[in-house]
């Protein structure tokens, strides 16, 4: 069942995602390799409390921390470990905080050092496909029509995996709510968008091929090949005449710029 927001819900829910969004561009001033994705956790927990929120994902369906960090090879939902964030490394950070009730949700991928021109044009056209799909977000277009657009801007034009396992979602009381919001799909399939829907949409892309799987611990999910996959995640409510993004992410890269440890993938010649 979806359940339809009001304007004044809206507004509690940019809160939340912009709480996200905050939390992501701190991050994104600490960054630097040598750094653990532990410390990082650790980190994004204590200023989500500090700004009068709680960490979503942890104890959700069992997951045992505030945040996803999601390294290379690694899809979404990794675990944050011990082990150092090294240069050349593609680091997917996913984040939900819970604050007045409503739930925000979003990811941002960060590139730690220099990396190949393949892997750049790929974090570059995740983001790229990300806002092709949210562009469909109006009242009056279907589900579906997000899905189709994202997955021709990556599959179709690049050629690269789109992950069939997970799926972006409904977000509001609850963390995940109807409808599913696939990265895949045909033009007006699903259900038809009304004003009040907010959706987190988030492409996870693979270089490689789209097969993924998922390890021992049960969470983190892996792509077959081990190529480096790429995710980026907004929170958009639905609206009448142009989608209204509900999560920021000027702030994030506006620190992004100012850390010289983070490659600017946009930036790198990547071509078409
Ligand atoms: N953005 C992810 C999702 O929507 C994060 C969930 S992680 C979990 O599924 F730990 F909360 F499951
Ligand atoms: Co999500």
């Amino acid at each position: 069942m979806i359940y339809y927001k009001t304007l004044a819900e809206v507004e509690l829910m940019r809160q939340s995602a912009l709480l996200v969004s905050k939390t992501l561009a701190e991050v994104a001033n600490i960054l630097k390799p040598g750094i653990t994705s532990a410390s990082l956790d650790t980190f994004i927990g204590d200023f989500i409390k500090d700004h009068g929120g709680i960490p979503s994902f942890l104890n959700y369906n069992g997951y045992p921390f505030n945040s996803c960090i999601s390294v290379n090879d690694v899809v979404v939902h990794g675990f944050p470990n011990k082990n150092e964030l090294r240069e050349g490394d593609v680091v997917s950070i996913d984040i939900g905080v819970v604050k007045n009730g409503y739930h925000g949700d979003h990811a941002y991928t960060f590139v730690l050092g220099e990396i190949s021109d393949e892997a750049a044009r790929l974090v570059c056209v995740t983001k790229e496909s990300l806002y092709k799909g949210i562009e469909k977000a109006i009242a009056g277009n279907y589900v579906g029509d997000i899905s189709y657009a994202i997955q021709e801007h990556t599959e179709k034009k690049y050629g690269y995996g789109v992950v069939r396992e997970l799926v972006g979602h409904g977000l509001g009381r609850s963390l995940h709510e109807d409808p599913q919001v696939p990265n895949y799909g045909k033009r007006g399939s699903g259900k038809k968008m009304k004003e009040g829907l907010v959706l987190a949409i988030e492409p996870m892309i693979n270089l490689g091929s789209k097969d993924v799987y998922t390890d021992e611990d049960g969470w983190t999910v892996r792509t077959k090949d081990h190529k480096i996959s790429v995710h980026f995640e907004h929170d958009v409510h639905v609206q009448k005449n142009k989608p209204d993004i509900l999560s920021d992410y000027s702030i994030i890269e506006a620190a992004e710029k100012e850390n010289p440890n983070l490659f600017l993938a946009h930036q790198a010649t990547v071509g078409a």
